[in-house]
């Protein structure tokens, strides 16, 4: 399962970075509004530093509008994935950035239709919300299992990228299903990394050494 960073934060990225966890990251307008830089600058600062797949989304909602910001990202990288939502212009997008050879994923995904739909038009990613899901009432992991069994009967090969993640339950339950990525926040991965045992086994095993006879 690759894990990538949800934030456009060029601090947490490098961490995770210099641990090996950082297979790609995720952006969204919300996120890229909170580091407060002009978006080209903030991605490109990214790009710096991640090899891997950075997806990052037009503000524009109109087809013509999104092309437009699509190509402009894709100069930063190859590993640029332009993201756009689950509307008809995002996905006629989709068909025109693949002949420009420029990666797309198709966002705000909550539910196993949109989700065919968004592999039928070709999309290289689809991102299912599932920290949204639950937030409405329904089960998010469960959705996104869906989507799994539904790409795995048609060999379809869009990957599945997860994110709205919100505790590390969420990972495990995704991993079970099968799920090719997670978008995961620097919250979720630190909680992910810790237990309480661990830290209590460090601590008695240097009791236990400062004991010993000299
Ligand atoms: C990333 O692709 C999504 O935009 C992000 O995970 C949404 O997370 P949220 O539902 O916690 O805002």
């Amino acid at each position: 399962m690759k894990i990538y960073l949800d934030t456009a934060n060029v601090n947490e990225i490098k961490e995770y970075v210099e641990l090996g966890l950082c297979d790609g990251v995720t952006t969204n307008p919300s996120i890229l509004a909170k580091e407060g830089k002009d978006i080209t600058m903030a991605i490109s600062a990214i790009a710096k530093i991640v090899s891997g797949p950075i997806n990052v989304e037009p503000i524009a909602t109109d087809f013509d509008g999104i092309i437009k910001e699509a190509e402009e990202y894709a100069k930063i990288g190859k590993n640029i994935v332009i993201k756009l939502p689950m509307i008809k212009e995002g996905l006629k997008a989709v068909g025109v950035l693949k002949k420009k050879k420029i990666m797309t994923s198709i966002t705000l995904v909550f539910s196993p239709s949109q989700a065919l739909i968004a592999a039928k038009a070709g999309a290289d990613f689809v991102i299912p919300f599932v920290g949204r899901v639950d937030d409405g009432g329904a089960y998010g992991t469960e959705m996104v299992a869906q989507i799994a069994q539904i790409y795995s009967n048609y060999e379809i090969k869009t990957k599945i990228l997860a994110a709205s993640i919100r505790v590390p339950m969420h990972v495990i339950e995704l991993a079970l299903a099968g799920v090719d990525i997670v978008s995961v926040p620097k919250s979720v991965l630190e909680t992910m990394i810790k237990h309480p045992y661990t830290d209590a086994g460090i601590k008695k095993f240097l009791e236990d050494w400062n004991k010993k006879k000299t």
